[in-house]
């Protein structure tokens, strides 16, 4: 198969953490003998710096006519003080836009490996498996009226959060079709004490609910959804969630399993599927070979599965990162007590020679 893909490493750990991903990516496509076509593009601080346009043209059209887009992460310091349209992140949510991604996926898996690693007990961690299913392209984030304005002293901010029937009905309809594939629960988090939006996610998601008889579903408030995360990790299933909530939840669900550097994310429902780790650009790490890029290569395997249908390819990459953590490969965020700490590159070799030695073994077998 021929894999067309527009690469965005962006800012901060994006451009190493990427350039991790894409080794791993290189070498089960030559596994399984596919071909892989990169197109390397800007976007974020890096293409404000190169063109004032957080995202250019060139990269949207490069984007549009790809099958995936890898991406790797966008921020950075430097334009803290732009208007909104100029700052990196500005790029990030116009290319979920313009390439329709509404479904943002956010896996976070506990890896037996990492019972260290977690802030939790292992007996409480232990077995977690939660699909995170983020709305990506309402709510505050996209809302209008937006606006800041007024005299130094008596500033005013507006945002406004937003969801219509058809936009809540889709990102449901995701959930409750992945719950199908697997433990067939669905969360629904709202905050529907509050917000009229949650009153009407919750009315649609109930709806929808009826449609799948097979599928237990439930309610929950957003505050009392992050206690449980921490407290019964293992009862979650698939969590749906509106943009700002999902945001919010899929970083804690980082905390719960060890490291926010292990989970990754598929951004589909569009056009063009756009995969990128759910980290951000981390400017303190960026440059000193500390970053994790499982992150990264756990978002090639989303990749691989979502674009491309190549389920048995995804899976070798998933058991990859099992194997290495498996066998004590730590970088710094995952290292505990008296652990050595390996450098990004060489957490990237890792994974690379092990997904090569598997293939030795069934070429073999
Ligand atoms: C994420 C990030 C982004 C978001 C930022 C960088 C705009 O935090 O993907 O979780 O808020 O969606
Ligand atoms: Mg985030």
């Amino acid at each position: 198969m021929q894999l067309k893909i527009a690469v965005l490493a962006g800012d901060g750990i994006g451009p190493e953490v990427t350039e991790q991903a894409v080794r791993v990516l290189k070498a089960v496509a030559d596994a399984f003998d596919h071909q892989v076509c990169l197109e390397p593009k800007l976007i974020g601080g890096a293409a404000l710096a190169a063109t004032n346009d957080p995202l250019p043209d060139d990269t949207l059209r490069a984007c549009l006519s790809s099958s995936a887009v890898l991406l790797g992460a966008v921020g950075s310091p430097a334009y803290d003080s732009n208007p909104g349209h100029l700052r990196p992140e500005a790029g990030l949510l116009r290319i979920r836009r313009e390439l329709g991604a509404y479904a943002n996926l956010r896996p976070a898996v506990f890896f037996p490996a990492l019972e260290d690693s977690s802030p939790l007990r292992a007996e409480v961690v232990r077995g977690t498996d939660i699909m995170i299913v983020r709305e990506l392209l309402g709510g505050a984030y996209f809302g209008q009226p937006r606006s800041m304005g007024g005299q130094p002293g008596a500033r005013v901010a507006i945002n406004t959060m937003r969801y219509t029937e058809p936009e809540v009905e889709r990102i449901a309809r995701v959930a409750f079709d992945l719950a199908m594939k697997r433990k067939r629960k669905v969360l629904s988090v709202d905050k529907a004490n509050v917000l009229e939006c949650s009153r009407l996610w919750r009315d649609v998601v109930t709806r929808m609910g009826r449609g799948y008889p097979d599928v237990k579903l439930g309610h929950q408030y957003v505050d009392s959804a992050a206690m449980l995360l921490v407290q019964r990790p293992t009862d979650f299933d698939v969590v749906l969630t509106e943009n700002m909530f999902g945001d919010i939840l899929s970083d804690q669900a980082g905390g719960v399993v060890g490291s926010l550097g292990l989970l990754a994310s598929a951004s589909i429902g569009g056009r063009v599927g756009l995969y990128e780790p759910v980290h951000g650009s981390a400017p303190d790490i960026a440059g000193k070979a500390l970053a994790n890029p499982l992150g990264a290569i756990l978002t090639v395997a989303l990749l691989l599965r979502h674009s491309f249908h190549l389920e048995t390819e995804a899976a070798c990459v998933e058991r990859a990162v099992s194997v290495v953590l498996s066998q004590g490969a730590r970088t710094a965020d995952l290292a505990g007590k008296g652990q050595a700490a390996i450098s990004t590159a060489e957490m990237g070799n890792r994974v690379v020679e092990t997904v090569r030695a598997s293939q030795r073994a069934q070429a073999s077998a």
